[in-house]
């Protein structure tokens, strides 16, 4: 675990180095057009034709990209690229990924990092969340810049894809695992844009909570919708398995409100005559407004708009509203993992036993499954300390380690193999050292404001 937390610290380093190392003079950049303003998000002409994957569009972002919003990374060069996927109900959509191109890259090293919006509405993507002097309020794709800078520093390629797509389909995992295969596509097709090898790319995934949802249905997806992508490793964190549970889990928290957001993210992805009828039918017009708030905001404000509120008390029919149909056919087609294929992607897992947006149980039964069902290559390591927020940092030491270990052509683990990381494993002078930047980090998480 040592090896693993110096893995950590390179992040934390790098992280430093980034934000030190930029300095160059920046032109004046227009970042004053949200998503839902600017045409660049909407759909090219034609892309219902064009096949998955496809660039239709590309720019260079309007704005530097940047840590926590506000420090511009330091990069070779960087490029929003818009391209053809497909939407929750399987009809042609588009999405919007960034790339970033570190000085001095290795151009055959692709990381699809699936960032965390965590929230039904479009402005708060994180390719616009991460351009400094955006006014999104996606403080989670700010500080997620701390492990893109951590990648970087690597040489990697990094991309970050909107996997929402244009309708804001938060926690839909169809959509978001299609969104994530097709701008892998598009990324490895990008090479007169980005300068990536138009040869051999080696490319991993990963993604934390949210991004968890997207990496965790691209991986078990792929052998259908992406059958000829070849990824070397995916490490996810943090799991949401199953979106009803989750819901459950969050009642009454200071996340409650990601609950909400993931039932409009799913209204959005899945429109229907019935599915407006049942809403229509179960809610209030007293509190209508209040409950549909997380369509127009990002995660923070619905962290404290509904931060230990009772979220079943918006609807007649209490938790009965995710048995009615036709959403509890809609969810457990769309939020819950381990249904489709099992995944051929060699996969990391890593979690908190306490984390408390969904239950650790969730995520032991999906390995079990994965592994009943004979998956060629997975570990899984289990945290005994901290929770959802903490496990982010402790945990992404050990997921770059299995990035850089896969990139490096070091055979992954045959099987399964489970393990159990203790308090003591910890290497606690690095911990003190890197102490107060995780603490800045993970209040940033939080949406509190980061003092450099
Ligand atoms: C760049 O990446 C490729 C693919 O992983 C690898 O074969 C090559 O050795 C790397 N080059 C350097 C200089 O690390
Ligand atoms: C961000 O929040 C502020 C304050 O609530 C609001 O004025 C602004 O419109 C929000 N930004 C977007 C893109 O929604
Ligand atoms: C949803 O979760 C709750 C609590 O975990 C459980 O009682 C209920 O049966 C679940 N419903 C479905 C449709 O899985
Ligand atoms: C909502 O959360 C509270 C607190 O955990 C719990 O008592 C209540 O049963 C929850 N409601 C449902 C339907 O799960
Ligand atoms: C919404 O309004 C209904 C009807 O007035 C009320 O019973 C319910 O408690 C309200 N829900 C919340 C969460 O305030």
């Amino acid at each position: 675990m040592i090896m693993a937390f110096s893995t950590l610290s390179e992040i934390l380093t790098a992280f430093v180095v980034f934000t030190i190392a930029s300095g160059s003079p920046l032109p004046h950049r227009d970042v004053s057009k949200p998503p839902t303003k600017d045409p660049f998000y909407s759909h090219a002409s034609g892309f219902k034709d064009a096949s998955p994957g496809t660039i239709l569009k590309h720019r260079t972002p309007p704005g530097e990209l940047g840590d926590f919003g506000t420090i511009p990374l330091n990069l070779q060069s960087s490029h929003q690229i818009q391209y053809r996927t497909t939407n929750s109900q399987g009809n042609p959509d588009t999405a919007v990924t960034t790339v970033l191109v570190p000085e001095g890259g290795n151009m055959s090293r692709l990381v699809s990092y699936q960032d965390i919006q965590d929230a039904s509405y479009l402005n708060c993507a994180p390719s616009y969340a991460i351009q400094v002097g955006s006014d999104s309020n996606n403080s989670l794709s700010k500080s997620s810049s701390i492990f893109e800078a951590g990648l970087l520093s690597q040489g990697y390629i990094v991309s970050i894809p909107d996997y929402q797509g244009t309708q804001a389909a938060f926690s839909s995992g169809i959509q978001a695992g299609q969104a994530t295969l097709d701008s892998i596509r598009a990324v490895l097709s990008s090479s007169s844009i980005t300068g990536i090898s138009s040869k051999h790319v080696d490319v991993t995934m990963w993604g934390y909570s949210g991004g968890s949802i997207a990496t965790g249905w691209a991986a078990e997806m792929q052998p259908s919708y992406a059958p000829e992508l070849k990824i070397a490793g995916a490490a996810i964190g943090g799991t949401v398995v199953n979106l009803n549970n989750t819901i459950h889990t969050m009642n009454k928290s200071q996340y409650a409100g990601l609950g909400l957001a993931g039932l409009w993210g799913l209204y959005q992805g899945f429109p229907s005559p019935e599915l407006e009828k049942l809403l229509d039918d179960e809610t209030f017009l007293e509190n209508r407004t209040e409950l549909e708030s997380p369509r127009s905001q990002c995660a923070g404000a619905d962290f404290s708009q509904f931060d230990g509120k009772d979220v079943f008390k918006y609807f007649r029919n209490g938790e009965g509203i995710l048995n009615s149909s036709p959403l509890r056919e809609i969810i457990e087609k769309a939020g819950v993992m381990g249904k489709r294929d099992v995944p051929q992607i060699p996969l990391y897992f890593y979690k908190a036993k306490g984390d408390q947006v969904n239950s650790i149980d969730d995520n032991d039964a999906l390995v079990k499954s994965y592994c009943d069902r004979g998956i060629s290559s997975l570990e899984y390591v289990r945290s005994s300390i901290g929770d959802h927020t903490s496990e982010s940092m402790v945990g992404s030491g050990g997921a770059v380690k299995f990035l850089k270990d896969r990139f490096n052509g070091v055979p992954p683990t045959q099987g399964c193999k489970t393990s159990d990381f203790w308090f003591m494993d910890l290497d606690w002078d690095n911990f003190k050292m890197f102490g107060n930047e995780l603490v800045g980090a993970v209040k940033a998480m939080f949406g509190v404001p980061f003092k450099v």
